[in-house]
């Protein structure tokens, strides 16, 4: 939307103020909507979504000479506000700045000027953005719309395999926000489809009969690598809170505070469209942030946890097999929503963003830097995999947030797949020597020890009640 059109929106919306102003007094500034996407990819996937800033030049679109036989997707919710936990901090720091006795001087100057804090109502911590839920509505990132969009993206790239259908199964996590992203995915692609929902139970009780089979591990130990990854240096978040300390006498910020900064950088722009306070940091702290939040990642739920591919390898293995069994199956078209930590887990076993070496934590990978976190699970995150057929021979590869992210050694086929035998190899070398239900003890809370939802959801039927987790 041009800025023309926008100044417009404004003036209309203006006049239909009453329907809004119980939610925002004054009216977010229009021209400031749009100008901060360039900083979405430092903000550790807490920002809006948007598609991987690089690829290796190929389509996401199937190759003109094949033909679609199956595709998959892994998706993340969309656009959300903060966790209870993170929304409480935030609400604890503005508290703190509101209550600063003197006018603000320098990038807080904003907070003087007739600002309003953007999580006025704890009701809403740990749901996705709605048009009802967010602040101002010429927000354009709402995780309402985002999911429509991305079901209608969908719909036109892949209907194809849809084509024969009137139902089809779209599985889901119970998670509340993950539920109503797939139910908005699912809604956006119109009445012809009798979609089946498969709710799936997060609790530990489904072992690895889950999309959370994180949290069926009793054994994982996401600080297992602690001694490693808390070597980065914390000297940006000095810079941060001691540059803002000078340029206002007794706000007395802390290191912790001054990280929690970026997270209401993120989140505010999520339920507002811009947030004036990711312009309190340079270029350099937001690389800083950037990579230490890739690099955690790496620790905590990928391939550098000693049970990150184990326990992603469920999942992974559940879709090698609907691969194979792709003759067979009736069903083409496999749709499952859940959370960044858990999709984490899943492209750990995959492999495509495993650096292969442990990430450095003394300096920023500068060379050699494929994980990229925020890049793999932004916001609305959507890694497809596509199988398909040219002339007699049949083809595996991976879309993520729309780019094709080859394999590295088994890329030869058209549009850089792997050939889906090679493929099944590949697989089996990454997940050799795991063993999720011994490494995790699942017995200790589970008697299911394999994935089955995709085979038996027509006779189970998955009903899991929601809840804001
Ligand atoms: C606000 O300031 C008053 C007076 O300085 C202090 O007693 C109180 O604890 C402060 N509240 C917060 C939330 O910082
Ligand atoms: C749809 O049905 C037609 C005719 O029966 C068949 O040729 C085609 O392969 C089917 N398409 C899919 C995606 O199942
Ligand atoms: C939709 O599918 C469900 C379960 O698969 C079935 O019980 C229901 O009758 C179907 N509804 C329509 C309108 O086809
Ligand atoms: C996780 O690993 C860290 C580092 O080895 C260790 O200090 C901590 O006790 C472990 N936590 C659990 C619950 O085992
Ligand atoms: C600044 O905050 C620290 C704790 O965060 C506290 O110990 C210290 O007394 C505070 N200093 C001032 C001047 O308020
Ligand atoms: C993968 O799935 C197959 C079929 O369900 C199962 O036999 C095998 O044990 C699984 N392997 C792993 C590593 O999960
Ligand atoms: C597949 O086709 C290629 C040429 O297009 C041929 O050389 C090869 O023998 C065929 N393989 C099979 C298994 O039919
Ligand atoms: C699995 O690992 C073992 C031992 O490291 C090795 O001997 C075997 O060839 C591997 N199998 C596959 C399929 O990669
Ligand atoms: C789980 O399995 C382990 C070894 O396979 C066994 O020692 C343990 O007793 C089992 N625990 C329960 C609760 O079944
Ligand atoms: C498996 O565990 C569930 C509860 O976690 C229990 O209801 C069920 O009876 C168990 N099944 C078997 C075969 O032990
Ligand atoms: C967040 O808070 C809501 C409302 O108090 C509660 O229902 C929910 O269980 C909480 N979720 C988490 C993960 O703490």
């Amino acid at each position: 939307m041009n800025s023309v059109s926008l100044v417009l929106l404004a003036a209309a919306l203006a006049n239909a103020a009453p329907a809004t102003t119980d939610k925002q007094q004054t009216f977010a500034d229009v021209s400031k909507i749009g100008t901060q996407e360039d900083i979405f990819p430092y903000l550790a996937g807490s920002a809006p979504h948007f598609s991987y800033p690089l690829s290796y030049g190929v389509s996401k679109e199937v190759p003109d000479q094949c033909v679609l036989q199956q595709v998959q997707l892994f998706a993340r919710h969309g656009e959300r506000y903060p966790t209870n936990n993170t929304g409480a901090s935030l609400t604890t720091l503005y508290k703190k700045l509101n209550n600063y006795s003197s006018k603000f001087s320098g990038a807080l100057e904003f907070l003087d000027d007739d600002y309003e804090f953007f999580l006025p109502d704890p009701s809403n911590f740990e749901e996705l953005t709605t048009w009802n839920n967010i602040l101002d509505p010429i927000n354009p990132y709402v995780g309402e719309w985002d999911a429509q969009k991305h079901g209608r993206e969908f719909f036109q790239q892949y209907g194809e395999l849809l084509k024969n259908k009137t139902s089809f199964p779209i599985f889901t996590s119970n998670s509340k926000r993950v539920h109503d992203t797939a139910k908005f995915f699912g809604d956006a692609l119109g009445d012809k489809f009798n979609i089946s929902y498969q709710i799936i139970d997060e609790d530990p009780s489904m072992g690895a009969n889950s999309l959370t089979t994180l949290n069926s591990c009793a054994t994982y130990n996401k600080t297992a690598k602690a001694d490693v990854y808390s070597k980065f240096t914390t000297k940006y978040l000095s810079d941060i809170a001691n540059r803002l300390n000078t340029e206002n006498k007794g706000l007395n910020l802390s290191k912790s505070e001054a990280n929690s900064l970026f997270a209401w950088c993120a989140y505010e722009i999520n339920v507002k469209g811009y947030s004036n306070m990711c312009d309190v940091f340079t270029d350099e702290e937001l690389t800083y942030y950037a990579y230490n939040d890739d690099m955690t990642s790496y620790y905590y739920h990928g391939p550098g946890n000693p049970l990150g591919i184990t326990v992603g390898g469920v999942n992974f293995n559940a879709s090698v097999e609907l691969l194979k069994q792709h003759k067979e199956l009736d069903n083409k078209v496999w749709l499952s929503f859940t959370h960044d930590t858990n999709v984490v887990n899943i492209l750990a076993a995959i492999g495509i963003f495993d650096p292969g070496h442990p990430m450095p934590a003394e300096y920023i990978a500068i060379k050699d830097h494929i994980y990229h976190k925020s890049w793999m699970v932004p916001q609305g995150a959507r890694v497809y995999t596509q199988l398909y057929q040219c002339s007699n021979q049949t083809y595996v590869r991976y879309v993520v947030n729309d780019a094709v992210i080859p394999i590295e050694k088994c890329s030869s086929g058209p549009g850089l797949s792997c050939e889906l035998s090679k493929f099944v190899d590949y697989a089996e070398s990454r997940l050799n020597g795991t063993d999720y239900v011994s490494s995790c003890k699942t017995n200790t809370t589970s008697n299911q020890t394999s994935l089955t939802f995709y085979w038996d959801y027509q006779q189970k039927h998955y009903d899991a009640p929601l809840g804001l987790f």
